[in-house]
């Protein structure tokens, strides 16, 4: 089992209901991003309301040990002068990525097309993530892997081309994470790069491209997926990014909100992007009473204030197709089935086996500590919701922060206490996540 060296355990009960208005911290897979067309563009890029987790920190290490000039001028502000499009410095140590998945993936792709050679490495969590996913179009590139743990794992070693290949790549599952190392590998590369995905990701990469002036076209492709077409070597020019909230980490306070009765909780400004958005279409499906206050755009992306009451949910069939659009939210939804009434199947769930941890199996183990009845069958996760969930088991957490986090969230309404074996990770994504459900009136410590 993955541990960190000195597990924090930490335990939530059930009190009185939540009350409140609060923001949750920016959006992580944006602020990943911030820090590498940071990196790669001309000029200084400014950012506001950047996510200060660990994970994103980390990245911002690696775009300064890529020659990135990184300032922080205060909470979320940060400055972010950089070298351009092949004028990657080549490190001089290894890359620690820690525990950050997107952070390593999305860098390879970046540092694999240029000319310069880079070791990445990460926690115990990162070193079991599946990285031949990111490999495998890079090598296709001109990429050459100098050295790599079985599987394609880290620590790896990488040489990029003088001049890196574009290609063609249908991306053999649906992720944003390899989309976009794939389209940050074309920028070094001369002519076009084109990524088809069978279902629709994120598009938080194609929509960066666009705001930092390259040539980026995006066309449907079947039913339910998209052809991005990327135009390699552009000059990218510094453009200030507003980091909105980020909606995987506000699903936390608002299904807290739906399970502990009497709740009546307001979660400002929340991104709304709709390749983001499947738990609140399940949870609405489920009779989650979610109302949408006040809808704004915020640096190109729609955000909404969402007040989010108390309510008896029902359990449903989450479709296969909506995991790209709320992939990161299983754990949290599994929690929120565990109080519905009746049955909550969530189909097509594989990718969760390889997340920061194995979440289908550690859900599974979750909620069976909790006393709910649940099972897997085949890719699919069941989970039979009561209206009494008894709680009192002790969660592993194998490195996982939206494992802990789900786990509180679900202690805040069973009959006894839930405990996580670790609450360390939670600073990967959400350093104020304690606090934030404290000020609610969750009882968190
Ligand atoms: C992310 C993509 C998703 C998601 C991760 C962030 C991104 O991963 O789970 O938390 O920022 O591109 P996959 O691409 O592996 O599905």
């Amino acid at each position: 089992m993955a541990q960190a060296e000195h597990p924090t355990p930490v335990t939530s009960r059930r009190g009185g209901p939540l009350k409140g208005r609060v923001r949750v911290p920016g959006d992580k897979s944006i602020s990943h991003r911030a820090m590498i067309f940071g990196l790669l563009a001309i000029g200084e890029t400014r950012v506001s309301g950047l996510l200060e987790g660990e994970d994103v920190l980390r990245t911002a290490a690696a775009a300064r040990a890529l020659g990135a000039i990184v300032h922080h001028d205060g909470p979320g502000a940060w400055r972010v002068t950089g070298v351009g499009v092949g004028g990657l410095k080549e490190p001089a140590h290894l890359l620690d990525f820690g525990n950050a998945g997107t952070g390593s993936r999305l860098m390879m792709g970046v540092c694999g097309s240029h000319p310069i050679t880079t070791t990445f490495d990460g926690d115990a969590s990162l070193r079991k993530r599946p990285m031949r996913r990111i490999l495998d179009p890079l090598e296709q590139m001109g990429t050459v892997v100098l050295r790599q743990e079985e599987g394609g794992r880290l620590p790896l070693t990488l040489r990029g081309p003088q001049e890196a290949v574009p290609i063609t790549y249908r991306t053999p599952v649906a992720s944003a994470q390899i989309k976009s190392a794939v389209l940050l590998a074309g920028l070094a590369a001369p002519g076009v790069t084109t990524v088809i995905e069978a279902e629709a990701t994120r598009d938080h990469t194609e929509k960066m491209l666009t705001h930092f002036g390259a040539e980026v076209t995006v066309t449907q492709e079947g039913e339910h997926g998209r052809r991005i077409a990327l135009t390699g070597q552009p000059e990218l020019a510094a453009a200030p990014i507003i980091v909105p909230a980020d909606p995987s980490s506000a699903a936390f306070p608002l299904v807290a909100a739906l399970i502990v009765p009497g709740s009546d909780v307001l979660i400002e400004s929340v991104m709304t992007n709709p390749l983001r958005s499947g738990l609140l279409t399940t949870l609405r499906e489920m009779g989650a009473e979610i109302t949408v206050e006040r809808e704004a755009n915020e640096g190109g992306e729609t955000v909404a204030d969402l007040r989010v009451r108390f309510s008896a949910l029902r359990g449903v069939t989450v479709p296969p197709e909506r995991a790209p659009a709320m992939i990161d939210e299983y754990p949290v939804l599994a929690v929120a089935a565990s109080f519905a009434s009746g049955t909550t199947r969530m189909r097509g769930l594989q990718e969760l086996r390889v997340k920061e941890s194995d979440r289908l199996a550690a859900v599974e183990a979750g909620l069976k500590a909790a006393g709910v009845s649940c099972a897997i069958e085949g890719d699919d996760l069941i989970v039979e919701g009561r209206s009494e969930v008894a709680g009192g088991g002790v969660v592993a957490t194998h490195l996982d922060h939206r494992i802990a986090m789900s786990f509180l969230v679900m202690g805040l309404a069973t009959q006894k206490p839930m405990q996580v074996d670790d609450g360390a990770m939670i600073a990967t994504s959400f350093p104020s996540f304690i606090g934030l459900m404290r000020q609610l009136g969750g009882d968190i410590a």
